[in-house]
């Protein structure tokens, strides 16, 4: 068995031409775009690939995007100055910083500093808790990409066992509740997990968030199942891939999402959505 490919930079474009249409039709309305502001503190180079990418999309779905690059050394109290700086702008309808940040700077003290209304990541605690309790004002967009990804492929999740291998803030938690949201059964995994072959082969969606090269191998998969790789790392050759080890995995698997090529394009495109999404409340709720 060969399994389906996903295509996720085909579900990526429909989406952000949606997007871009909207905007247009918004733009010529208000006389003002949609904004987002990308903050990346250091020389990550992952990170740079991600702000590049961000600002690319931008520009192709009609949105101003106004980039801060800054040193390594910013100090946590400049970069909540920035955070207040972006919050009053009335330009900017979305905040994003991208992580992680240097070690000196508190992650948990930048993130509470957005406005929760401009933070098109889903990464303030007011934003998790609407996502906890299924009431989304903003998308976390790397689930809500995988989301997508999965009702491209026709796929239902109502009684399926979903497996999630991670535990993160960023992935593996929000990703669990909108599964439970559309009634899936979900299992959440992590580095603690005992058995963890024997979860993954009951799985009729795996979705892995791990952050190890080629960490989820065919003997894990069970016959049929949707594999759905957020990873992105790169392997001994230096090249890019996934948590999946997708040349032998896609013997097994009904479903499988390339990388790159599947969510990563996704993430991109909900985060379009959600600086919209902003952009039209603040509309909604600041212009007559
Ligand atoms: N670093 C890795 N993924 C993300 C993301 O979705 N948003 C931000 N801000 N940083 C990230």
């Amino acid at each position: 068995m060969n399994a389906e490919i996903i295509d996720g930079k085909a579900v990526s474009a429909s989406v952000k031409n949606r997007i871009a249409v909207e905007t247009a039709a918004l733009t010529e309305k208000n006389g003002r775009k949609p904004g987002l502001a990308v903050v990346i503190v250091g020389e990550n180079p992952a990170s740079k690939v991600y702000v590049n990418n961000k600002k690319k999309a931008c520009a192709e779905v009609g949105f101003e995007s106004f980039e801060y690059a800054l040193a390594e050394e910013t100090s946590e109290e400049e970069l909540l100055n920035l955070v207040k700086k972006l919050n009053a702008d009335s330009k900017v309808d979305g905040i994003l910083v991208q992580l992680p940040l240097p070690r000196h700077i508190s992650e948990n003290k930048i993130i509470n500093a957005i406005d929760p209304k401009k933070d098109v990541d889903a990464f303030h605690p007011e934003n998790v808790g609407h996502i906890m309790i299924g009431d989304y004002s903003f998308l976390p967009c790397t689930p809500a990409g995988v989301m997508e990804l999965i009702a491209s492929a026709g796929v239902s999740i109502e009684g399926k066992h979903c497996v999630v291998i991670g535990r993160s803030n960023i992935v593996g938690k929000p990703m669990s509740m909108l599964l439970l949201h559309k009634n899936g059964t979900v299992t959440i995994c992590h580095s603690r997990t005992k058995n963890l072959k024997e979860i993954t082969k009951t799985a009729d969606i795996l979705i892995a968030a791990v952050g190890k090269a080629y960490f989820v191998t065919a003997d894990m998969v069970k016959e049929g199942a949707v594999v759905i790789d957020v990873g992105m790392n790169r392997n001994a050759e230096n090249k890019l891939c996934g948590d999946v080890d997708y040349e032998n995995v896609k013997e097994v698997a009904g479903f499988i999402t390339p990388v790159p090529g599947g969510v990563g394009p996704m993430t991109i495109a909900m985060l379009m959505e959600n600086t919209l999404t902003a952009y039209k409340q603040r509309r909604d709720s600041e212009c007559p």
